[in-house]
């Protein structure tokens, strides 16, 4: 491991000539003199002094490289029957008229704009275009509902948001609009305008303030780049935190493009004339990393797919979009590949079509479990790289690095620390974790370029969330341990996030829905062990004294408002009530401790519990089938 051990080793002893060095992948207005600014810890900031535009560096220069007719984006909707692709130039136009309407509405740098599209060539648009203008874009996952995106309106507080009237589920179309003015209604801060881009499958009912994406644009002016510091935001994204109000993960402009340029190079070994197809979405991390950005500041061709693996039509769809545009990296979560296995255990699918552009299977999002490793590689004949990284960090924490230096991979890992991330295991006492022995993994300050410099507008829940259980150490809220060889293993989330077919949720966010239902005294929502999601949560509630309405009503009515609220997405398909919830003497409920009886373990009870006798009513309930 030669070149990976020296890429390594220096990274963290000579960050600044290393992050100089990989610094030369972007364009700037202004070179960065300084790389690191450390005055202020635990807050550090990226090429301080420096200036670039991001939309530039994805879109601008490869047109001004002399690529303006090569493939920039393929979009690919099997929901829609629809092949489109644009070149660099006509990118670059329909950005920068993009911009040019935005600004007309009132957008300047700095502002906020709020995404909720589906997965549309205009959505990879609005955000490039609000790059291109240094305003900050937060894109908000089409599968929440009313309640996810009120939240996130209110903590952004956007100037204008762009929705799509609808999204479309395989053969079920999802109306966004009634969605978009639920949240409205229930948000306390107002936009300005609503742009609305009409779907001819569902086309919205406009309000006063909303306009189409037709009239938005028509006779818009092309919008030049505008210049920004490094350290200003490009996004925030919004994830799920252990409370119901998510966190705004503010990624900035300068660290991002380089650190996400050198990820492309280094892990994914992808560059000009490369295919690259992350089957995200992009309202989340992967979708605004390598659906997105990542690729385009490569300069390789990003494909856009509004489908499903299985389904839109069949189990062969992911091996279809392989072949037909020549992709030469597939990145999705573990659950696509377990959803296309278990409609077709052989992989007779796979046999129809040539897959052979394909290099690499990345699978991200939640642990890769052996067989589906094994399944993976069987079929597609190509090396399977599990890598593991969060909202939080934008880019790979481990991986193998395919372009780095390839490296064995082993099964049940994601590999190695990649350079930059200083990843350390720690015991309870915070001393370091042996080889072998599980514990918190965290990362040694500063993170590299890339990295959440902090939350939107809230420094405290930043320092509070992931830089307070240890000191001078990032916590990751995974658990896991280092084998001998230095391969990381990722067990899983040490705390009340969970992970739902490669969607991160909060149960927080759920309790609180169900909270809000007027039977219900209290409720805890933990998640359970899924074959294949990996995880789902399952709700139980204490009703209050005197409901004598049947149970499976209260239970069905509850289902019913997680998914009305939060969003299908959610995937809350059993509530329970049930005659108490197990609880310390200070009143906190054993959340963790049911999740051990739920996965199966027999979990030590802990001596503050009030009640023992009622964890033993629950066990049954708990046990799995
Ligand atoms: N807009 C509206 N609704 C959405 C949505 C969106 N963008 N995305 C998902 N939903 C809905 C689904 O239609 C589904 O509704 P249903 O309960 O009526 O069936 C519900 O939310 C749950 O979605 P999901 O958990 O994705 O389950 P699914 O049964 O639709 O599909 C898989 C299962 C495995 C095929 C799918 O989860 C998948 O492709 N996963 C890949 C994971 C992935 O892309 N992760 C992103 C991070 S890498
Ligand atoms: P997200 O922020 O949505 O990307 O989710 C991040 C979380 O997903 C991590 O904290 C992990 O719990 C989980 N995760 C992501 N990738 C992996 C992986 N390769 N192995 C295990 N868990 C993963």
């Amino acid at each position: 491991m030669g070149a990976y051990r020296d890429t390594y080793e220096r990274s963290l002893t000579d960050p600044d000539g290393f992050w100089r060095d990989a610094a030369a992948g972007v364009d700037w207005d202004r070179m960065p003199m300084r790389v690191l600014d450390g005055d202020r810890p635990p807050f550090y900031r990226w090429f301080p002094d420096a200036e670039l535009n991001t939309c530039y560096n994805a879109v601008d220069r490869h047109v001004a490289a002399g690529r303006a007719d090569e493939t920039a984006l393929i979009y690919d909707s099997p929901v829609t029957g629809t092949l489109r692709s644009y070149t660099w130039r006509e990118l670059r136009h329909e950005v920068a008229r993009c911009a040019g309407a935005l600004r007309e509405l009132g957008v300047e740098k700095g502002d906020r704009v709020v995404v909720y599209m589906a997965m549309v060539p205009e959505a990879v648009i609005t955000m490039l275009a609000c790059a291109r203008l240094g305003a900050v874009h937060s894109v908000v996952f089409g599968g929440f509902g009313p309640k996810e995106l009120a939240a996130r309106i209110d903590d952004a507080r956007p100037k204008v948001v762009v929705a799509t009237s609808c999204g479309i589920e395989g053969s079920r179309v999802v109306e966004y609009k009634p969605l978009l003015d639920a949240a409205l209604a229930e948000a306390t801060h107002r936009p300005d305008r609503c742009v609305v881009l009409q779907r001819p499958q569902a086309p919205g009912v406009l309000q006063d303030c909303d306009l189409t994406w037709e009239d938005a644009l028509d006779g818009a002016a092309e919008a030049a780049c505008v210049p920004v510091a490094a350290t200003d935001p490009l996004y925030i994204l919004y994830t799920s935190g252990t409370t119901g109000r998510p966190k705004g993960i503010v990624r900035d402009n300068g660290g991002h493009a380089v650190a996400l340029t050198w990820s492309m190079a280094n892990v994914y070994a992808t560059g000009p004339g490369d295919v690259f197809w992350a089957a995200s979405d992009v309202g989340w991390v992967v979708g605004h990393s390598y659906i997105v950005y990542g690729p385009l500041l490569a300069g390789a061709t990003t494909v856009l797919y509004e489908g499903k693996p299985v389904g839109t039509p069949d189990a062969g769809a992911f091996f279809r979009v392989i072949e037909q545009h020549g992709v030469t990296a597939l990145f999705t979560a573990p659950t696509a590949i377990r959803a296309i296995r278990k409609e077709d255990p052989s992989g007779s699918f796979a046999a129809r079509y040539r897959t052979d552009s394909l290099r690499t299977l990345f699978l991200a999002g939640e642990r890769l479990d052996p067989q589906t490793y094994e399944w993976a590689g069987a079929t597609l004949g190509v090396p399977v790289v599990d890598h593991w990284w969060q909202t939080e960090t934008g880019w790979p924490v481990a991986a193998n690095l395919r372009g780095l230096e390839p490296m064995p991979t082993k099964a049940g890992s994601p590999s190695v620390p990649v350079p930059g991330f200083d990843v350390r295991v720690l015991q309870p006492d915070g001393a370091p974790a042996p080889a072998g022995v599980d514990g918190a993994i965290v990362i040694g300050l500063p993170l590299p370029p890339g990295c959440l410099p902090t939350l939107w507008h809230d420094d405290e829940r930043f320092v509070e969330s992931y830089l307070s259980a240890f000191p001078d150490v990032y916590l990751t809220g995974d658990g896991g341990r280092f084998d001998d060889d230095g391969y990381l293993y990722v067990m899983g989330r040490t705390d009340d996030v969970i992970n739902v077919a490669g969607h991160r949720l909060s149960t927080g966010s759920m309790e609180e829905v169900l909270a809000a239902h007027p039977a219900v005294a209290e409720c805890a929502v933990i998640g359970v062990d899924d074959e294949l999601k990996g995880q789902v949560p399952r709700g139980f509630v204490v009703l209050k004294a005197g409901i004598d309405t049947e149970h499976e009503v209260i239970e069905q009515e509850l289902v019913a408002s997680v998914r009305r609220r939060i969003g299908a997405v959610a995937s809350l398909r059993r509530v329970q009530v049930v005659p108490a919830l197990p609880k310390t003497r200070s009143g906190k409920i054993l959340r963790k401790t049911m999740r051990g009886i739920a996965a199966g373990a027999d979990p030590a009870v802990p001596s503050t519990i009030e009640d023992p006798s009622v964890l033993d009513t629950l066990r049954p309930i708990l046990r799995p089938e």
